[in-house]
């Protein structure tokens, strides 16, 4: 069977495509290779009709994405849980004094010791642990016993004196309920964590029960949110920072609002303004604006926290690898690709990572030299020709257009409901943004799109480490008010 000829029966018939994969001169010989182009010019063509934000879907989501933010803020709540952060002000850049900041993010927990010297300067040292899998989904004591073993084991390892008392910031990125700047209930795990008896609970008296245990007089003067910590972290800097946005192994974003807007806030104060921690990545889990393709649904219904974070799971890092492969997964069952023959690698969850998208969409070389590499060696495919590799260099490429795209819709929904267009500075942490080519340049597109020249009044800054000097900032800022 030609590949023509499949690609025909499994996609249907398809208008005249914009991808012409090579341009020789028509003759004999050529014709094969041809057809070979057309198959795989309409098999990109579906591949670009599921995954492509038009401009008049993008105003659409952007449109309603406002709604939702304003919705959150009302007793009557949203998809997006909009959470008061219970911090009214932000970093003067004068906080001065040793920190300690614990950042649980994802992939790793990391123990920092932030040394605020004044006039926007910091110094930190910082060391990375591990979370195993193993701990993720296992006991919840367990898992925060282990966090306060890392932090005795760095304490021995910068010689700080374990009998002192320290205030320490909590960065625990996942959403909880805040009852204060220094405590608050976790609503439910994210990212692939699953530990028990923790949901419902507070955080912080949890990981003091930990510290404890071991021994060590620390006193959790701050718990907050990554967001959080990266935008106080660029406040410390720079006063026109009004967000701080994660895009790494998750997504989300926190911003600063005017408290009389937030109508749910049952605090005394209702003047100035606090930091809210959207927890984003929950925009629109009914579907209602979101392209869902059938890949996302695939992936959403064999992950552990179904039907939640849909807009994180077409977003960031933990997700965009394995959006990809089961796109991929799905041509070669279908005969498409790869000869029809796969690995038992290639067909195991989240064996493709999100990195390896990175390589691809950075491999420029004629023959896609790297992308084989990647396919061949490291996802052990028997066998790739020049077009399957073009295909799926293709497949990366839209799942992260449409990605760069969607973020790009949350940062413009933050800027125009707080009314900052005319010039404000979001500041982004994360391994999709720092790393994953194109990234930025994708969402200006998107900022145009929306907004034409005002788009250039947005400024994007890579605030690296938000998370650990932000919370030991934050833990600086408590401090003064407590
Ligand atoms: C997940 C968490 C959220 C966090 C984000 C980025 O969406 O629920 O709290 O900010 O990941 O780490």
């Amino acid at each position: 069977m030609g590949l023509a000829w499949a690609a025909g029966v499994a996609l249907g018939t398809f208008a005249s495509s914009t991808y012409f994969l090579s341009r020789k001169p028509r003759s004999p010989d050529s014709i094969s290779e041809s057809e070979e182009n057309k198959a795989t010019a309409q098999i990109l063509e579906q591949i670009d009709r599921q995954f492509t934000i038009t401009p008049s879907k993008l105003q659409e989501i952007f449109h309603y994405f406002i709604k939702e933010m304003e919705r959150g803020l009302t007793p009557e709540g949203s998809s997006m849980k909009m959470i008061p952060a219970f911090l009214k002000s932000i970093a003067s850049g004068s906080e001065m004094g040793s920190f300690l900041a614990l950042d649980l993010g994802g992939t790793n927990f990391r123990v920092v010791r932030v040394l605020l010297e004044g006039q926007g300067r910091i110094r930190t040292n910082q060391k990375k642990f591990v979370v195993s899998d193993e701990l993720k989904t296992g006991d919840g004591e367990k898992l925060f016993d282990f966090f306060a073993d890392c932090v005795s084991e760095f304490m021995k390892e910068f010689s700080m004196d374990v009998k002192e008392t320290y205030s320490l910031g909590f960065t625990f990125s996942f959403p909880v309920k805040q009852l204060s700047i220094s405590s608050g209930l976790l609503m439910e795990w994210t990212k692939g964590f699953s530990a028990s008896g923790v949901v419902g609970k507070d955080i912080v008296k949890i990981i003091e029960a930990s510290f404890q245990k071991k021994g060590l007089k620390i006193k959790v003067t701050a718990l907050v949110n990554d967001t959080v910590g990266t935008m106080i972290a660029e406040t410390y800097k720079d006063a026109n920072c009004v967000a701080g946005v994660i895009l790494g192994t998750g997504t989300n974003a926190a911003y600063i609002e005017k408290v009389s807007s937030i109508t749910k806030w049952e605090g005394e104060d209702k003047t100035g303004d606090m930091v809210i921690n959207m927890e984003w990545g929950g925009f629109d889990d009914h579907k209602k604006v979101l392209p869902v393709t059938s890949y996302d649904l695939e992936l959403d219904n064999s992950s552990i926290n179904r039907g939640a974070q849909i807009y994180e799971k077409m977003i960031s890092g933990m997700y965009l690898g394995e959006i990809t492969r089961l796109a991929v997964a799905d041509l070669v069952r279908k005969k498409l690709l790869f000869g029809g023959k796969i690995s038992t690698k290639f067909e195991t969850r989240y064996k493709f990572e999100t990195e390896y998208m990175s390589r691809i969409e950075r491999d420029h070389s004629s023959d896609l030299n790297d992308t084989k590499s990647v396919l061949e060696d490291i996802m052990e495919i028997p066998f790739t020709s020049l077009q399957d590799r073009r295909i799926v260099k293709r497949i990366c490429e839209v799942v992260a257009i449409r990605a760069a795209r969607l973020s790009a819709i949350g940062i413009a929904g933050i800027t125009s409901k707080i009314g900052r267009l005319h010039g404000c500075t979001i500041a982004i942490d994360g391994s999709v943004f720092e790393r994953y080519p194109h990234f930025s340049n994708r969402m200006r597109d998107a900022f145009v799109e929306l907004f034409g020249m005002q788009a250039d009044n947005i400024r994007m800054v890579l605030t690296g480490d938000g998370s650990g000097v932000g919370a030991g900032l934050i833990a600086a800022i408590a401090s003064k008010t407590q």
